[in-house]
């Protein structure tokens, strides 16, 4: 029988690097947070058994994720104070073995929770060196422009891997490798259970290295290969805003382009900013400066922007049309209705054929709940409508320009209100 595998997470940093007062795996990157694409590839590994390890932060992640790591089948633990990725690993391995009653006997694959990129093949690329080459462990080294910051692999005159060097106690000669440690990495838990003990924080950061159990490995005798994988895109770590922002773009243009291949004509793929999991339609023209976030749906040709913002809960239906500076959120545009210029949807439920003038407002909120709005199809909203929710507007109804459709307001099919507050207008010569 082929041996069990462990997958363990450590993401129990804050990352201080970010300069931000959040944890560091909670940061948003097109739409989801960089612990959850960890878990995503998780997912798509399956591996028997799946270990999270938090501290900072955890309380927030677990509010957050909880669910759904549990869900995933992740054993959460806290690390307490971190004190090391190799402190980290051993904490989680011991809470698999009280967990399993019994020493997890397998293969141990380390990911970092702020190394969002990596595909799971990659992944069982490593698991696989260790039964095919016979290794101890392996890990997935990475040649880079700038290693700043990273742990560097150092090799003997023949090549051979002998151990990593974390950058702040490397030496003069040791900074200029290039070639870096990119932190995924796959053990054998007996070798972990014994090498773990080892570790030592004789180091600049007092801590105990998960890295430091490679050169252990070696110097016993046991073999470890660094597989240098050229996809130096798929191995950033996040330590920084600029990695982040590093981040984004590859992600934002493997959006883009993959639907631009499914023939959305994204006309500015720059300026325009699409996040993970929207759905749009064919044949629709996403103009510049368009920002569509998660949970979005948009029909096949559909028209949005320029400069529109379509926030979660969005729904354009076939043919519907956003233009110049709006805004909608958990709103549905019905089927060919349109809203050209400076308007805000926020809860609203817009039928077939409707036009939406320029400068209306669904006003929503009263400060303390949201209400809905109703416009059923073929209405006409003049220009600079307000309709404070609840309120709807019947089908081929008309708002004038101006009107102010005050709350619980119904007006009728076929109507026509206008004013402040909006009434039905009266026919010319008719009665008061
Ligand atoms: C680490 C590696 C380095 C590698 C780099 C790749 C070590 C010692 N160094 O450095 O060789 O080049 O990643 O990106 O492993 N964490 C815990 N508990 C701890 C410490 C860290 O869970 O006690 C988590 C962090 O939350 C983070 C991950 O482990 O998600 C990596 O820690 P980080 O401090 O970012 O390590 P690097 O300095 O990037
Ligand atoms: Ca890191």
């Amino acid at each position: 029988m082929a041996a069990e595998t462990a997958v363990i997470v450590l993401a129990a940093g804050m990352g201080t690097r970010t300069r931000l007062p959040i944890a560091k795996v909670l940061l948003p990157l097109c739409g989801q947070t960089l612990l959850e694409y960890v878990l995503d590839t998780c997912q798509e590994l399956a591996p028997e058994h799946s270990v999270v390890v938090l501290h900072h932060g955890m309380e927030e992640i677990q509010a957050r994720l909880g669910s759904r790591m549990e869900a995933q089948g992740c054993q959460v633990i806290d690390q307490g104070e971190p004190k090391g990725t190799g402190h980290a690993v051993q904490m989680a391995l011991k809470a698999l073995d009280r967990k399993l009653g019994k020493p997890f006997d397998g293969r141990v694959l380390v990911l970092y929770g702020d190394a969002p990129l990596i595909p799971a093949l990659r992944l069982r690329e490593l698991l696989s060196a260790l039964d095919e080459a016979d290794l101890a462990a392996s890990l997935l080294s990475c040649e880079t422009l700038d290693p700043t910051g990273m742990g560097r692999i150092l090799r003997d005159e023949d090549g051979v891997f002998v151990g990593i060097r974390e950058a702040r106690d490397c030496g003069e000669d040791e900074l200029l490798i290039d070639e870096i440690n990119t932190g995924f990495c796959a053990f054998r838990s007996e070798d972990l259970r014994a090498f773990l003990p080892q570790l030592a924080i004789e180091n600049s950061q007092g801590e105990l290295y998960l890295t430091d159990v490679f050169g252990l490995l070696v110097q016993a005798g046991r073999s470890v290969d660094a597989l240098l994988t050229p996809f130096a895109e798929e191995v950033i770590g996040i330590n920084t805003l600029v990695h982040l922002a590093e981040a984004r773009k590859i992600v934002q243009d493997d959006i883009l382009y993959g639907l631009l291949e499914d023939g959305v004509y994204i006309e500015d793929p720059s300026s325009t900013i699409i996040e993970k999991g929207v759905r749009v339609g064919r044949g629709t023209h996403i103009l510049p400066h368009t920002v569509i976030r998660k949970g979005v749906q948009v029909g096949e040709n559909c028209e949005v922007g320029p400069f529109t913002h379509l926030r979660a809960g969005a729904v354009l239906e076939e043919g519907a049309q956003v233009g110049n500076f709006v805004e909608m959120k958990k709103s549905v545009l019905g089927a060919g209705s349109k809203a050209k210029h400076l308007t805000y949807l926020g809860d609203a439920v817009i039928g077939r054929g409707a036009n939406i003038g320029a400068g209306t407002i669904t006003a929503n909120y009263d400060g303390k709940h949201k209400h809905r709005t109703t416009i059923a199809d073929k209405a006409f909203i003049g220009s600079g409508s307000i309709l404070v929710a609840p309120s709807e507007v019947g089908e081929g109804a008309t708002t004038g320009a101006g009107a102010l459709i005050t709350r619980n307001t119904k007006v009728p099919p076929g109507v026509v209100y206008i004013g402040v507050p909006a009434r039905p207008m009266r026919k010319k010569g008719g009665e008061s």
